[in-house]
């Protein structure tokens, strides 16, 4: 099959963002069993670590069944980015981004992230070798500028430089980046977004296709810009509200059922927990209710079990689920 035609990779109407902490192997099996129509990316790896891996498959831990999910890759070095996406080449992800959007003071010091945004150039390298390392889509997430980088022209300019070296899909973070001064959580929600900034390169670019990110919290705000943006990425309201991502992949605001996912998230816990792992687990449970009613009652529940570390108490929220469910008119 030709990678670039997967369904869920053309078709996603909802991504989930690569968020380190969160969207780890575990979160992106309940993702995907809950969302099966949504694209669900990685935390970024940096190409060394996936280089340096011993056991490759306790890191990447993907069932092959898995389907759409996207490795994001951090880097600079077009040789080192290759390896990494060669060494990523069995694990079947349906696409490999590349990081020029992180601002974190870490992530400068190894000349990655958002601030290869002043380096097109060497960004287009990058996308280069990472192409023929794979068939796969090579896509890149940024922002709409960094520090006094921060023209439309500018912006213009690493599109087009980048898509020359064949990336043809863009994740634009609608807000701009600070380099020096502020942390990352703060060029999470300092800088101010501009939606119609990323509208402006999408109808500058009408043959690129971009992913619209940042802010969006509600299926209203998302419904809205789907109109113009065939896909928008979700990032720290996904684990607070699961069931968004359900809801925009259906393209439907009406509530999910839920116990037939936790049911089947629950016995994969079964299968590959131990007591270190078990809260690392179940913590992705706890914003599966959010924004319904009894929402609260649902989430103490889970830091109860998660607390007392019980396996065996599994069988009680998934009884509670079935409840949660029918008192939101989910079945
Ligand atoms: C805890 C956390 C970790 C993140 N880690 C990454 C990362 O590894 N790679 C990346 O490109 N962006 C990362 N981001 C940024 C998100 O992918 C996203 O671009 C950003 O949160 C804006 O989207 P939102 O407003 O929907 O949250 C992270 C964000 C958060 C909150």
């Amino acid at each position: 099959m030709d990678v670039s035609e997967s369904i869920i990779y053309r078709h996603a109407r909802v991504s989930v963002a690569p968020m380190m902490g969160y969207t780890d192997r575990h979160f992106r099996v309940l993702m995907r069993l809950l969302a099966p129509r949504s694209l669900i990316y990685t935390q970024m790896m940096k190409d060394e670590a996936v280089i340096r891996l011993q056991d490759r498959s306790v890191l990447f831990g993907e069932d092959r069944s898995l389907k759409g999910v996207v490795l994001q890759l951090g880097g600079a070095s077009p040789e080192r980015l290759a390896l990494a996406v060669a060494i990523a080449e069995p694990y079947e992800y349906e696409a490999i981004n590349l990081n020029v959007g992180c601002p974190s003071s870490k992530v400068q010091l190894a000349n990655m992230g958002a601030c290869l945004f002043k380096q097109p150039k060497r960004v287009a390298q990058c996308v280069e070798a990472m192409r023929r390392a794979t068939n796969r889509p090579i896509t890149v997430k940024m922002r709409i500028g960094v520090d006094e980088c921060d023209r439309f022209e500018d912006a213009v300019h690493f599109i087009q430089t980048v898509h020359e070296a064949g990336c043809n899909d863009f994740i634009v973070h609608a807000r701009k980046a600070w380099l020096k001064g502020l942390s990352p959580a703060q060029n999470r929600s300092i800088p101010k977004l501009d939606y119609h900034r990323v509208l402006a390169l999408k109808s500058h670019f009408p043959k690129i296709n971009f992913v619209l990110n940042g802010g969006i919290v509600s299926y209203e705000q998302a419904m809205l810009w789907l109109g113009s943006f065939n896909q928008v990425m979700i990032g720290r309201q996904a684990p607070r509200q699961l069931q968004l991502i359900a809801q925009l992949a259906l393209g439907s605001s009406e509530p999910i059922e839920c116990q037939p996912v936790l049911k089947k998230y629950f016995e994969y816990i079964e299968r590959n927990t131990d007591s270190n792992r078990f809260h690392h687990m179940l913590k992705h449970c706890v914003g599966v209710y959010q924004g319904q009613p009894n929402a609260s009652f649902w989430r103490k529940a889970v830091s109860n079990v998660m607390q007392n570390n019980n396996l065996s108490c599994l069988q009680d929220l998934l009884h509670l689920s079935g409840q949660m469910d029918q008192s939101i008119g989910a079945i």
